[in-house]
């Protein structure tokens, strides 16, 4: 008999156990929830609300109108042009010196660099310390590889805690996960805090993994260290990039992994049987973004300084209500309610159904996140504006205790 989608089953399907360790993350989450309400304003998902530039547009068009093999899978590293674009960019940025042809691979977004990185440093049963909060993805990422996360909270200002980061290394500690500047705190580490962590990684051989997703976007001072630019600590560290956020380019899934090449050729394998390529017309765009006219990135960075500023005054007339430690770097401010000592989950979920305001618990970045709200000030000024006014009339009227 075959079975239908309609006729019952007689057996329950079967999920690994490594699947069903893990959950959505509560940014997609929200964002499904909010689908259902009506006139929602989203303080939500950190994705910058410009369009991807225009010159990137044009040369795509042009590129998939005039190259027959735009279409096309490239090499898996990815095309030799957009790496050597990379390599001098990292050359010229941030002091890195890679090999393109084999210390670089181009992937589908930082997010699957960060996945076949996991994939490939964690084991069954090793840990993988997170100073908390943290980038929520992480989490999942080290559960799905069948690791532990280790989470050391990060201190009051959202710094880095290095004796207690000290204290939770063990024999099975593989790595550690860092975003600088950080999702969800909006900190960014001092080049100091950053050699000490390097430092313990090659004393106890492990592996800095280090998320330089928004590195362009510091608020003072100038882009923060990135370890792989230090000869003594290329085996100890693995450099993931992406250029979704800093060319508005969420949706085309460019980003890459930089790495010493004994690492890099077994990360290859997990890109190979996961993705093959990153998108070709994708790379394309990759490759006008960092070769073409940087005024964009110019003009989008001092929009968000605009965003900030009024996120950040808009905080400050609700100090009865929040307190927050000013963002230095990326668009987001964990907000620490005073209001209520309910869970970060229900607070945001009352906030989007009785403000329609989207935001995200901050439970869901791990230890030291509970009891936040985690705003993002990508969205446009008006937008900022209005959800804080709804969440100031939802305050200050009908929100009950
Ligand atoms: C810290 C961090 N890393 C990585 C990513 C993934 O970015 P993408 O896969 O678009 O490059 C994000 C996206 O929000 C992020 O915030």
């Amino acid at each position: 008999m075959t079975c239908t989608a309609h006729s019952p089953r007689s057996n329950p399907i079967r999920i690994s156990k490594r699947v069903l360790n893990i959950s959505p993350s509560a940014t997609k989450e929200m964002a499904l929830i909010a689908a259902g309400i009506d006139g929602c304003v989203s303080l939500g998902q950190g994705v910058p609300s410009f369009a991807t530039p225009p010159h990137i547009v044009e040369s795509v068009i042009t590129t998939l109108r005039e190259n027959p093999g735009s279409g096309h899978y490239t090499l898996q590293t990815g095309m030799p042009a957009l790496r050597r674009g990379i390599a001098e960019y990292l050359r010229l940025e941030k002091n890195i010196t890679v090999d393109p042809e084999s210390e670089l691979c181009v992937t589908v977004g930082g997010m699957e660099a960060l996945l076949a990185t996991v994939m490939t440093v964690v084991d069954e049963g090793d840990e993988v310390i997170l100073p908390s909060p943290t980038y929520a993805s992480y989490i999942e990422q080290i559960l799905l590889a069948g690791g532990i996360p280790v989470f050391v909270p990060l201190t009051k200002t959202w710094g880095l805690d290095p004796e207690a980061i000290g204290r939770a290394i063990t024999p099975r500690t593989r790595a550690i996960m860092l975003c600088n500047p950080g999702n969800p705190t909006g900190t960014v580490f001092a080049d100091d805090e950053i050699i000490s962590l390097c430092k313990l990684a090659v004393a106890h051989n492990f592996v800095v993994i280090t998320d330089e997703a928004y590195d362009y976007m510091v608020y003072d001072g100038a882009m923060p260290l990135s370890p792989l630019s230090i000869d003594a600590f290329r085996d100890n560290v693995i450099s993931i990039s992406s250029l979704s956020k800093k060319y508005a380019l969420t949706g085309w899934r460019v980003g890459w992994v930089a790495a010493a090449q004994p690492w890099m050729k077994q990360i290859m394998k997990v890109h190979d049987a996961t993705a093959i390529c990153s998108p070709t017309p994708s790379q394309f765009a990759a490759l006008a973004a960092l070769s073409g006219d940087q005024q964009c990135v110019a003009a989008m960075r001092e929009e968000l300084i605009k965003r900030k500023e009024l996120c950040c005054a808009r905080l400050d007339k609700l100090s009865k209500y929040f307190s927050y430690v000013p963002p230095k770097g990326a668009f987001y401010v964990m907000a620490k309610y005073l209001f209520s000592t309910a869970s970060s989950q229900h607070v945001a979920t009352r906030l989007l159904q009785e403000a329609k305001v989207i935001t995200i618990p901050g439970g869901a970045f791990g230890k030291g996140g509970e009891g936040h709200l985690r705003l993002s000030f990508g969205g446009e000024l008006q937008v900022i504006d209005e959800a804080f006014d709804r969440i100031e009339q939802w305050l200050n009227g009908g929100m009950q205790k």
